[in-house]
């Protein structure tokens, strides 16, 4: 008999459960589900329950029960899923943060040797031992902040054999520390110091070597790229991707974050998985997103980082039916968070979405970006159990409630870890 856990006195329970199948679009963006007075049975690792109380108690035998939690009448969601996360590097960047203080633009600071290629350096000089402690510390602080599920990147290591050690970290890092990883290859996140000048070489490694040998390993289930002004072109992009897809990784990309060049355009010829960023998105490449069935992921951490004052146009994207989603993009340049729920605050100032579409897309929709929309983002029979417990009664508290973690307790997979 499997141990089961009830978890009772909800106050309010944030099922986002849906009459809608698959990734949320239009009016089902704001469909939480909202249970009031709700309680959820898990039993091992999944939810088998999740109702109004007085009818998962009557239903219950009591003595079935091995645990009970009781969450005081606050909140209950499920835990987040984060879309777009680069937690494998080593050392930080504080210094370049300070440079844009000073004027200096993100692009320029790339340019001039900083940026991407500065935390490749780092990361190459350091041992496996050293990243992976660092890389715990992400983790651990994605897990406070309410983060069950992620997708991360490599991209810090920028050669063969340091862009597998990043795969490999993140493999043994899985599970390990109650988040699941989902892992995608981003060795063409920039073009490595000693290829600067030999830039075809780079990709030649790219396409011959890295995914080959990813794919045979296992090691990643997306490809993306930094497709963007003076890193990987249009062109470039596609021919790596191209070779992705034929090795069997499906894509993600860093599309028009800085300038509108046709990245989602590109994303939704290769029927990728999502477009993110999109900052600079053309009114084109939206309308192509939404008939080739590619999600949006919102960054706004990172324009609210860069402080550039531009941010994605994001009901432009409801308006055309796009599923988007929300993520942190946590890593050591561009956004150095691993909050959720600032997230959250940011999407509702800025890119204008309701505290309501802003849970479907950190929740249901990302976890459907992943293909695991059978697994994630509900809480709903035979999901996993990943419940995040709230010292607030009210979703709308937490865009409004800014800069702090109100989260109470963490479950991951039927276990209270937090
Ligand atoms: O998503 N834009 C490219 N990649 C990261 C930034 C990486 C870095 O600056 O270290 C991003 O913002
Ligand atoms: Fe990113």
């Amino acid at each position: 008999m499997m141990e089961k856990t009830l978890i009772y006195n909800i106050g309010s329970l944030l099922t986002l459960r849906s009459m809608k199948r698959g990734p949320r679009t239009g009016k089902y963006l704001s469909d939480l589900g909202i249970i009031k007075d709700g309680a959820v049975v898990v039993s091992g690792e999944k939810i088998i329950r999740a109702d109004k109380e007085s009818v998962v108690l009557r239903g219950l035998r009591r003595e079935s029960i091995a645990k009970e939690i009781n969450a005081r009448g606050m909140m209950v969601s499920p835990g987040f899923v984060d879309p777009h996360t680069h937690p494998v590097f080593y050392g930080t960047r504080e210094e370049e943060f300070g440079m844009r203080l000073s004027g200096m633009k993100y692009l320029e600071i790339a340019k001039a040797g900083g940026g991407i290629r500065n935390s490749a350096r780092r990361f190459r000089d350091a041992s496996k031992t050293d990243i992976k402690k660092q890389t715990r510390g992400v983790l651990k602080r994605l897990l406070k902040h309410g983060i069950t599920t992620i997708e991360a990147k490599s991209g810090y290591g920028l050669s063969f054999e340091s862009e597998i050690r990043s795969l490999v970290i993140l493999k043994e890092l899985d599970g390990k520390y109650n988040i699941d990883i989902i892992p995608t290859f981003l060795g063409a996140h920039d073009f490595p110091d000693e290829y600067q000048n030999n830039r075809e070489e780079y990709i030649r490694i790219i396409t011959d070597e890295m995914i080959p040998f990813i794919a045979k390993h296992k090691l990643a289930e997306y490809c993306d790229i930094f497709c963007e002004k003076g890193v990987f072109n249009i062109d470039q992009s596609r021919r790596i991707l191209h070779i992705a897809k034929r090795y069997g990784l499906k894509i993600r990309m860093h599309a028009d974050e800085i300038h509108s060049i046709g990245g989602a355009e590109l994303a939704s010829e290769l029927k990728a998985k999502t477009a993110d960023h999109l900052v600079a998105v053309s009114s084109k490449g939206i309308k192509m997103m939404a008939k080739a069935g590619v999600m949006p992921i919102l960054l706004p951490g990172t324009s609210f980082s860069l402080n550039t004052g531009k941010y994605a146009p994001a009901r432009k994207m409801i308006e055309e039916g796009l599923a988007i989603c929300l993520s942190t993009d946590c890593n050591p340049g561009s956004s150095y968070t691993e909050s959720a729920s600032l997230i959250i605050t940011l999407a509702c100032l800025h890119l204008k979405l309701t505290p309501e579409e802003a849970f479907v897309a950190y929740t249901i929709n990302p976890a459907y970006s992943l293909d695991r929309g059978h697994l994630y983002g509900s809480i709903e029979k035979g999901k996993i159990a990943d419940l995040l417990i709230w010292e607030t009664a009210n979703y709308k508290e937490i865009p409004y409630h800014y800069g702090v973690n109100l989260i109470k307790s963490v479950i991951k997979r039927g276990r209270r870890v937090i």
